[in-house]
């Protein structure tokens, strides 16, 4: 089998200038709000030894797109040389740049919008032709991504802050509750894995490849927090045989009882949510579990977290045409009907909720929503290669770091569909996690 993939029709420069253009404010505007929401000396504050300062993550967001756009594609020279360096985040682990000599918030954000009133007038000059950086505006598109990822990082610090709520956003609509199947079974047989079309997909997603997937019952939707609650009740978390043996290892060490942010009060769970307490909303997908827990719930529940290539499969695959498309519903950009995407909302919609998004095999709120764990380690594709630097992906493939996918609520919809790879450490839960379920089906 060749790999096939349908996919949008190569753009004319203008539709792509417009695009750049597009997603490059997007990502500034809400770059700007998570960053004039609160008074700036919650910008330089530390919250957690896990994030950066918010006013690191702004300055580094125009340093990258200084690199990137400025210097490597425009040919320009160094704005600042001095502050390279400190926004190197192989340089400097998280936990030490508070104590950094860093650009101060409104210095921080001067320079960001220097660096983009430049970016302006190169990209209205833009022909979009000449190397991989250049051809379909890539470079554009992976400093849109980028921001959005670093817009993302900065939603779970406010997420991590205590005190009051800085950050508000109207709730998704209530849905009709989910009376479809609890899973679908996904035949198997091969499907086009990754990619090799989309034009500004980064370089962990490429090339397309064939992979060859047993036939598995994957859930319909994420995992809720009422079913992860009656794992809670049965004393899952005191129960090693369901823990893989570094997690119970792990949860026993750090006393891990619930879910990053959820407490008991008598006899109801509540959680905590951008600076509001609120109880438990069981319909709703669990939210800031770790692997180790995600892992734990499946065997719990007698099944298996699904592998990455199974997520895909379910999330890709149209068995009409046998290939791999962009999304779930189709080859067409999300709207608000397909997915929960972009901070729209400040929570993950009730499971089962945006019919519109189901795939062909009738799985729902694979984008958006809640990051999926899978039980893949981040490998590389067959045939993987550098583009555009090591650091974004190479040094990070390894058995350490297990893969999500989808997107969550707080994911920028430049920087999500269906090749999309995230990854963490099984034991990250500060992250915007959840994930859903899976098991062997019998050969026909
Ligand atoms: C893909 C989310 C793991 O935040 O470490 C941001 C994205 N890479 N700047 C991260 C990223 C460089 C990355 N993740
Ligand atoms: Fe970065």
């Amino acid at each position: 089998m060749t790999a096939q993939e349908t996919g949008a029709p190569a753009a004319a420069p203008e539709t792509l200038r417009a695009r750049a253009l597009a997603s490059l404010v997007t990502a500034r505007t809400r770059t700007t709000l998570l960053t004039t929401c609160v008074e700036d000396p919650d910008l330089t504050a530390q919250v957690s030894p896990l994030m950066s300062p918010l006013v690191w993550d702004l300055a580094h967001i125009g340093n990258q797109e200084e690199l990137w756009l400025l210097r490597a594609v425009g040919g320009r020279e160094a704005m600042r040389p001095e502050i390279d360096g400190l926004y190197d985040a192989f340089e400097h682990p998280r936990s030490e740049r508070p104590s950094l000599p860093l650009l101060a918030p409104e210095e921080a954000r001067a320079y960001a919008a220097e660096v983009r009133g430049r970016v302006l007038d190169l990209l209205e000059g833009a022909t979009f032709e000449g190397d991989r950086l250049t051809e379909s505006g890539f470079a554009f598109g992976m400093i849109a991504q980028h921001e959005q990822q670093h817009d993302e990082t900065m939603l779970i610090t406010h997420q991590l802050r205590t005190g009051p709520q800085a950050l508000t956003a109207p709730d998704p609509d209530p849905a009709p509750p989910f009376t479809g199947p609890a899973e679908v079974l996904v035949p198997g047989g091969p499907f086009t894995m990754g990619t090799s079309t989309e034009p500004w997909a980064l370089d962990n997603e490429r090339p397309a490849h064939p992979r060859e997937v047993a036939p598995y019952w994957i859930d319909t939707a994420p995992v809720t927090n009422a079913a992860y609650r009656a794992f809670i009740e049965d004393g899952g978390y005191g129960t090693e045989r369901w823990w893989s043996p570094e997690g119970w290892a792990h949860i026993r060490r750090h006393s891990v009882e619930a879910p990053l942010y959820w407490h008991r009060d008598g006899g109801q769970w509540l959680r905590r949510r951008f600076g509001v307490t609120e109880p438990v909303p069981p319909e709703e997908p669990v939210l800031h579990v770790s692997w180790y827990e995600a892992d734990a719930y499946a065997r719990w529940a007698g099944r298996r977290l699904p592998t990455e290539a199974e997520w895909e499969k379910a999330a890709r695959h149209d068995p009409e045409t046998g290939r791999s498309r962009r999304f779930p519903w189709g080859d067409a950009d999300p709207t608000a009907a397909h997915a929960n995407l972009g901070q729209r909302h400040l929570r993950p919609a009730p499971a089962g909720s945006y019919p519109a998004g189901e795939s062909p095999h009738g799985v729902r709120q694979l984008i958006g929503d809640v990051w999926e764990w899978t039980s893949s380690d981040f490998l590389p594709y067959p045939g993987f290669t550098v583009f555009p630097y090591k650091e974004y992906s190479q040094v990070f493939f390894g058995p350490e770091y297990k893969v999500l996918r989808g997107g969550s609520f707080a994911v920028g919809q430049v920087a999500c569909r269906g090749t999309f790879r995230n990854w963490d450490y099984p034991i990250r839960r500060q992250i915007f996690s959840g994930f859903r379920t899976a098991r062997d089906a019998e050969s026909a």
